[in-house]
């Protein structure tokens, strides 16, 4: 057995602890947009067209702001919660000292990560004078929970484990982009970089740490992870739009004009198409160890339009 394992040099390399704080200062950001605007498909439907600076730069804010808010709940409720477990051996498979020791460095980076996503929304809320909305993380865990009980009904520990390498191994390419896309706010492109470069541990210890809990699970309960991990990969990365539809209403659009551009703009074959590609990491390990051999889980591939 390969125990999964974080950097050698967590301690000294690990944002928590020695990265800097990040500070937005307007003078250096002069310009730039605070998200980039190709990734919020909304800003680009005709219907919108006519919106003034003002109120696209607002939408455009809110988007940044949902993503950081989605980011700090996930990371504390979803990504905590299985570290957590690991770190304590609560689960079905027990990895070694090293591996529980270092469930708890990704414990620590994950609490760090939730505190600087919302560190820079209040730092740009402060500055852009955007006021944030509410953001209802309920939907999202609603729709892990229900996989969960689908698919997992007596392996409650197990399926909260499964969300967390679904969650730690999904490649969002497009983020990864951030940091060097200059007509970003810079304190942005440093808040995402140093993100980026702690997840490129955790996605590493996830690959090992899933591929070890199959070798050490029965065949029945392999078609079990195997028919979950396709809606779970499909349920961390399909985004929410009831956040787009009140980001719309604030900034004045009309409700019918709102729905109309959530329809446009987020329809099912893009949805798919999007989870399929930043999902194409997880899908792929699963089909490494041969889950996706298995003809239950290849259906559930189909079924969610997850196959090429
Ligand atoms: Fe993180
Ligand atoms: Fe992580």
């Amino acid at each position: 057995m390969t125990e999964p394992r974080v950097a050698a040099d967590w301690y000294e390399s690990a944002g928590v602890r020695g990265g800097p704080r990040r500070m937005l200062q307007e003078d250096r950001e002069a310009g730039l947009k605070v998200f980039p605007e190709h990734l919020v498909p909304h800003l680009h439907h005709e219907g919108l067209a006519g919106l003034g600076a003002d109120t696209r730069q607002a939408l455009l804010t809110q988007h940044f702001y949902q993503y950081m808010l989605f980011t700090s709940q996930l990371e504390t409720k979803v990504v905590n919660r299985g570290a957590a477990m690991v770190a304590h051996g609560e689960t079905d498979v027990d990895l070694g000292p090293g591996a529980r020791l270092d469930a708890f460095k990704i414990y620590s980076d994950e609490a760090y990560h939730a505190l600087f996503s919302l560190d820079v929304v209040q730092q740009v809320e402060k500055t852009t004078a955007v006021p944030v909305l509410p953001y209802d993380f309920a939907p999202r865990m609603a729709r892990l929970e229900r996989t969960g009980h689908a698919f997992l009904p007596d392996h409650g520990s197990l399926a909260h484990i499964l969300q967390v390498v679904a969650f730690e191994t999904v490649v969002t390419r497009m983020l990864a982009r951030i940091p060097r896309d200059e007509t970003v706010f810079r304190v942005v492109r440093e808040v995402v970089g140093d993100h980026v470069r702690d997840e490129v541990h955790h996605h590493a210890y996830f690959t090992r740490y899933f591929k070890e809990l199959w070798a050490s699970l029965s065949p029945a309960t392999r078609v079990k992870v195997a028919c979950a991990m396709p809606h779970f990969v499909d349920d961390c990365l399909r985004p929410d739009l009831d956040p787009v539809r009140s980001a719309l209403r604030t900034a004045g659009v009309s409700a019918e004009l709102a729905e109309e551009v959530v329809r446009d703009c987020y329809r099912e074959e893009v949805l798919a198409a999007g989870v399929r590609d930043a999902g194409r990491h997880t899908l792929g390990l699963c089909e490494s160890v041969g889950a996706f051999d298995i003809p239950e889980a290849r259906e559930q591939l189909h079924l969610l339009g997850l196959t090429d």
